[in-house]
């Protein structure tokens, strides 16, 4: 949820430390700072915001130095201020911190009675002072085991000291850290998207290791302070996805980079010549598996519902769906055979990733199904299927959430098959419409003129219904998942059926209501769900598919139409109008796109 940089080096590291902030800020971005050492002082800067307004506060006091370390925050602790910004200093001591650690009030307690005298709200702070504390009587690596030991919770820590002018401490504890290597410097990053522009030699910290960071040599140590060693990766250098081109807003290029990235993720799983899924190196046979739990947060869950309907339609496998933030505090029944799946764009959201870590301990089947398959999730699970959608930098998710929802389908029709509930012509059948998806993600896309007029009343009204059955159900939520995190305004997605259990009355004259229809198993249903809205007055956007027969138009306020597909592959376009939807609504409000307000891209505290 935030973002942390330390850089070491044998130049002045203040510029590049605030462009790798820039980078992060897509990890939280309601305050941000620096501290360099030079000259044997510890020069902090910090302002509230964004990090250009940390880097005009630099052009009146620029700050020397060659070794420093930065931060971008998303509040936990204490509001959003420049007082509670990171990093947070002593005389003697400076810290960056991404995390929550639980024991601070009871840790600032003992260091106020020790005659520690805070400055802020944050509970980072008692980090500076614990380990100023420790270092009056023992020494560097010492002071870090003990207060490393004391700490509750969860943390990335960057840390520099005043009497050390030459390393950076780094730390992990449930928080993603990575060390990257330069030319006679070297990078401690919250993950390789903020290194990426200085080097593409990586590696990255497990929970309870530490490292001392010098300019020409990085040191690894384990929970008890032993020395271990650490693979360098090389990651691909896929820069140009960080860039925005001529797009106006990240979220714009990745709703149209949809076709590109399903046909990217096509490619690598479906065998074009044989018409047949690989799934290489699957751990387990088919009588291995006898049920599933799918695991996620926000879209990510949204994916893993849109899934339930698939595997309950072509297997008889028993699957179970949770958020990971419910699931990690359940009572639950571990069994053997079940295969537990987490969904995760980022791989590395504390939820998502405490549920894997509960179902590694209780030593079961893990499976995750992410897009940044150096994250710490995948690294955890048994097993990976990467969804291949380049870096998704938008907050709000879109081409990540069609390619969760791409692999979840693509594993269900594998497993189906494998399990002999597919018979092997429906399963080439699904698999060559599947071929064709890319093109009719294309078609939708550039179909959905209508949407920006309609967007402006969605954007102006007091709240919104989004409805769905079946499959568009999922979908229904996503849609309104989107609007609610771009225009701020209130948006519910509930399954058509039950409004009448109470919902209904919340519809009122002018109401805009979208209701999600395509020509599937539940078609009359929800149309007559839609007249019982209608009938109050709601204003019904109708999204449904191209079909010879013509759409119930009376009483419609709007009706837009997406390609027509094998009723399975339905979710995918009926989202992309949502998607849009969503957009134009925020840009009407003026609103950030691609950094929403008290929001961040990867929730990586709970
Ligand atoms: C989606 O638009 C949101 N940004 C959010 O719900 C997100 O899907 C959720 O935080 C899960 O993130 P993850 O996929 O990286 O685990």
């Amino acid at each position: 949820m935030c973002g942390i940089i330390g850089i070491t080096s044998n130049k002045p590291v203040s510029s590049a430390i605030i462009n790798s902030l820039k980078k992060l800020e897509y990890r939280g971005y309601d305050s941000a700072g620096i501290a360099t050492l030079s000259n044997g002082f510890i020069n902090e800067i910090k302002s509230e915001g964004r990090v250009d307004n940390l880097e005009k506060n630099l052009i009146n006091k620029k700050i020397e130095g060659n070794i420093g370390i930065g931060h971008v925050r998303w509040a936990t602790h204490g509001i959003p201020s420049t007082i509670n910004a990171h990093p947070h200093s002593s005389e003697t001591v400076s810290v960056v911190h991404n995390g929550i650690i639980e024991n601070s009030t009871k840790l600032k307690e003992y260091l106020i009675s020790r005659g520690h005298i805070f400055k802020s709200q944050t509970d980072t702070e008692v980090i500076v002072h614990l380990i100023t504390e420790y270092l009056k009587e023992n020494d560097l690596k010492k002071s870090i085991l003990k207060m490393l030991g004391k700490l509750q919770g969860s943390f990335a820590l960057g840390i520099i000291f005043k009497d050390q002018p030459d390393l950076i401490i780094g730390a992990r504890r449930g928080s993603p850290l990575a060390v990257g290597y330069g030319p006679n410097e070297n990078y401690l990053g919250s993950d390789s998207y903020a290194l990426k522009s200085m080097t593409n030699k990586i590696s990255y910290l497990n929970d309870g290791e530490f490292c001392i960071i010098k300019k020409n040599q990085v040191e690894f140590f384990d929970e008890k302070g032993k020395k271990i060693n650490k693979k360098v990766l090389e990651l691909s250098s896929d820069e140009k996805n960080y860039d925005k081109g001529d797009y106006k807003h990240f979220m714009a290029k990745e709703i149209e980079e949809q076709p590109l990235t399903i046909k990217n993720c096509v490619k690598e799983y479906i065998d074009n010549i044989n018409n047949d899924i690989n799934i290489y190196n699957f751990p387990w046979k088919k009588e291995e598996i006898n049920s599933l739990t799918l695991i996620g947060c926000g879209t990510a869950y949204n994916s893993c519902l849109t899934a339930k309907y698939w595997f309950d339609e072509m297997t008889n496998l028993d699957v179970n769906v949770d958020v990971a933030s419910e699931f990690r505090y359940r009572k639950n029944k571990f069994k053997k055979d079940n295969l537990y799946i987490f969904v995760s764009q980022s791989g590395e959201t504390a939820d998502t990733y405490a549920a894997l870590d509960l179902c590694n301990k209780n030593k079961m089947k893990t499976a995750s199904i992410v897009n940044v398959i150096e994250s710490s999730i995948a690294r955890d699970s048994n097993f990976v299927l990467p969804i291949h959608c380049g870096p998704e930098i938008g907050v709000a998710s879109t081409k990540a959430f069609l390619g969760q929802m791409l692999v979840l389908y693509i594993l269900v029709l594998k497993l189906s098959f494998l399990r002999e509930e597919l018979k092997k012509d429906n399963y080439i059948q699904k698999i060559k419409s599947l071929k064709q998806l890319p093109d009719l993600v294309e078609k939708t896309i550039m179909s959905q003129n209508k949407i920006q007029l309609v967007a402006n009343t969605f954007a102006e009204a007091k709240g919104s219904m989004f409805l769905g059955r079946g499959l568009s159900y999922p979908i229904a939520l996503e849609g309104a998942l989107k609007l609610k995190e771009l225009s701020y305004t209130h948006a519910e997605g509930y399954p058509a059926g039950e409004m009448k259990h109470g919902p209904l009355a919340l519809i009122e004259n002018g109401m805009p209501v979208v209701v999600l229809a395509p020509r599937d198993s539940y078609y009359s249903k929800i149309t007559s769900n839609m007249q019982e809205v209608i009938a109050r007055g709601a204003k019904v956007l109708l999204i449904t598919n191209k079909n010879k027969d013509d759409v119930v138009s009376e009483n419609i306020w709007e009706t837009i139409e997406v390609e027509d597909t094998n009723v399975d592959l339905l979710p995918f376009l009926l989202t992309i109008p949502l998607q849009k939807l969503a957009y134009y609504s925020a840009l009407k409000k003026g609103y950030d796109i691609d950094k929403p307000r008290n929001l961040a891209k990867s929730v990586t505290v709970e």
